[in-house]
C-alpha cells in the first residue's frame, strides 16, 4: 500500500496501464467503506482512496470540525483487506492541497439538489462537486464507487459527469448495515447504545413507507404525512422517482424512500430504492 499526502507526489507516480478505481471517502473508515475498496479491488488493477474532511461540503453549524479523523486506523484497516498492496491512498496534508489559496471555483449542479439533504443543506452538494471533480481530474481513475446511502450525492455526481463528459465511470454500491439495520455511518460514533437502538426508527419507517406505496401511493403520501407530524426529528421524509428526485409520476419506473432523522444533535440519512414497474 502506498500513502500520498501531496497531490504533486500522485501525479508523479506513473499508473502505467493499470486500470484505476477510485473511492472517494472522508476517512473514519468502517465497512461500507471498505466494501466499495474491496469491489473496487475486484474489479481494477489498482485502487486510489481519497482520505480528505472536505471543508466545502459543511455548512456554518455543521460538525467540520468535530469530524472523526483517524488517519492510523484507517490505513490498518485499509491494509487488512485481501490485495491491499494495490491500494494508493491520497489524504492530503494539508486544505491547501486541494484549494490552494485563491482558489475561487465552484461546481453547482442544478435540479436535482432542491429536494432532501440539498434543500436542507445549503451549499453541500456544491462542495461535495468541487471536491469530486478535483479528485477525478487529479485520479486520473476509470471507475469512481460511492455508496448508496448518499443516494442524492450520487445522483448529483452522475450529472454531472454526464453534463461534463467526465471519461470516468460511476457505481453505486448497496448500503452496508448493522445487524439491527441501522445504515453504517461515520456519525453513528457519535450515538449512545440507547440512541442506536432508536435510530433504528429510520429505516422501519422507510421499509414501511415502500411497503405501503407500493399498495397503494396516495396511502403513503398520508402516511409520509402522519410520521413527519408525529416528530420533530424528522429533518425530512420523501418518496421520490429515483432518477429526477421529482415527486413520482406516471413515467416513474423506481422511487427512492429518503428521510433524514435526528438522534439528539446528530443527523442521520438513509434510503430504500424500490422498483415500481419494468
Ligand atoms: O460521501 C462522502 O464521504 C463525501 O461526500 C465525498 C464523496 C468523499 C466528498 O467529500
Amino acid at each position: 500500500m502506498k500513502l500520498f499526502t501531496k497531490k504533486s507526489d500522485y501525479q508523479h507516480y506513473n499508473l502505467g496501464q493499470n486500470r484505476l478505481g477510485l473511492v472517494p471517502t472522508m476517512g473514519n473508515l468502517h465497512q461500507g467503506h471498505l466494501n466499495l475498496v474491496t469491489e473496487s479491488l475486484k474489479e481494477n488493477d489498482k485502487t486510489l482512496v481519497t482520505i480528505f474532511v472536505n471543508p466545502k461540503q459543511f455548512g456554518p453549524n455543521e460538525d467540520f470540525s468535530k469530524y472523526p479523523r483517524t488517519l492510523e486506523d484507517d490505513l490498518s484497516a485499509l491494509k487488512g483487506l485481501t490485495n491491499s498492496e494495490n491500494i494508493l491512498v491520497f489524504a492530503p496534508e494539508s486544505t491547501q492541497e486541494i484549494y490552494p489559496p485563491g482558489f475561487n471555483t465552484e461546481i453547482s449542479v442544478h435540479g436535482l439538489d432542491q429536494t432532501m439533504c440539498g434543500e436542507h443543506r445549503p451549499g453541500h452538494f456544491q462542495g461535495v462537486t468541487t471536491v469530486v471533480y478535483q479528485l477525478f481530474v487529479t485520479s486520473k481513475a476509470h471507475v469512481a464507487y460511492f455508496g448508496q446511502k448518499d443516494y442524492q450525492q450520487f445522483k448529483i455526481i452522475e450529472k454531472m459527469v454526464k453534463d461534463l463528459q467526465l471519461p470516468i465511470s460511476l457505481k453505486m454500491v448497496p448500503i452496508a448495515r448493522e445487524p439491527s439495520g441501522l445504515a453504517l455511518s461515520s456519525r453513528n460514533q457519535y450515538l449512545s447504545n440507547q440512541q442506536k437502538n432508536e435510530a433504528i426508527i429510520l429505516f422501519n419507517t422507510l421499509n414501511e413507507l415502500a411497503k405501503t406505496y407500493l399498495k397503494d401511493p396516495s396511502e403513503s403520501e398520508s402516511l409520509r404525512q402522519k410520521y413527519l407530524m408525529s416528530s420533530r426529528s424528522w429533518q425530512y421524509l420523501e418518496i421520490r422517482d429515483a432518477e429526477t428526485l421529482r415527486i413520482p409520476d406516471k413515467n416513474t419506473f423506481k422511487v427512492v424512500v429518503a428521510g433524514a432523522y435526528f438522534m439528539g444533535d446528530t443527523r442521520l440519512i438513509d434510503n430504500v430504492i424500490l422498483k415500481v414497474r419494468d
